[in-house]
């Protein structure tokens, strides 16, 4: 919970730079919210990447009852330290928690116009399970599948 605000953050530029809405006030708040039931909620887990004492970057994964898929709910690098090797490290452990866990497969979720996003999980291993679902504005969100 300490680190609770770089969290959000992050979230918030991460989302800004990748050509995301600039969040509304009740928006802000609500992503707070999302984030300290992430790090406190059992079932669910938060990792951080720290570089020079800083906080550079964000993933949480969660699973709805033990031994089902891990699903790996948000991945976020600070605008600015992006393309160094940061999210892999955060993915690198995620992998791990797949592994210690004896859950095989990951789950994921990727807004089709997130270029960066998509090209980052496909070199990671991550395949489009046929799944789409579409928001209101008619953007389509893709379920990612992977098998370690
Ligand atoms: C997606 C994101 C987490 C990647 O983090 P990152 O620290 O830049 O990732 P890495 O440096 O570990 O990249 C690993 C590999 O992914 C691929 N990749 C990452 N960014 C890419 C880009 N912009 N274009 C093409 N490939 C890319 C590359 O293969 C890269 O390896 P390389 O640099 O050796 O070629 C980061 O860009 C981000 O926070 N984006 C905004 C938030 C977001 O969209 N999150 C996902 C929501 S579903």
């Amino acid at each position: 919970m300490d680190d609770l605000d770089a969290v959000v953050s992050i979230h918030t530029a991460a989302c800004a730079a990748a050509g995301a809405e600039p969040d509304a006030v009740g928006g802000l708040l609500a992503r707070f919210n999302g984030w300290a039931r992430a790090i406190q909620l059992p079932g669910k887990t938060t990792l951080i990447a720290e570089a020079d004492g800083e906080v550079v970057g964000v993933l949480s994964m969660e699973s709805d009852a033990p031994g089902t898929a891990l699903e790996l709910s948000q991945i976020h690098v600070r605008p600015g330290q992006w393309r160094r090797g940061i999210g892999g490290r955060l993915h690198a452990a995620y992998v791990q928690s797949l592994q210690e866990t004896g859950v095989l497969t990951g789950l994921a979720g990727v807004w089709e116009h997130n270029d960066r996003a998509r090209a980052f999980y496909a070199r990671l291993g991550w395949r489009p399970d046929g799944t789409v679902e579409t928001n209101g504005d008619g953007l389509r969100r893709l379920r990612l599948r992977l098998e370690v």
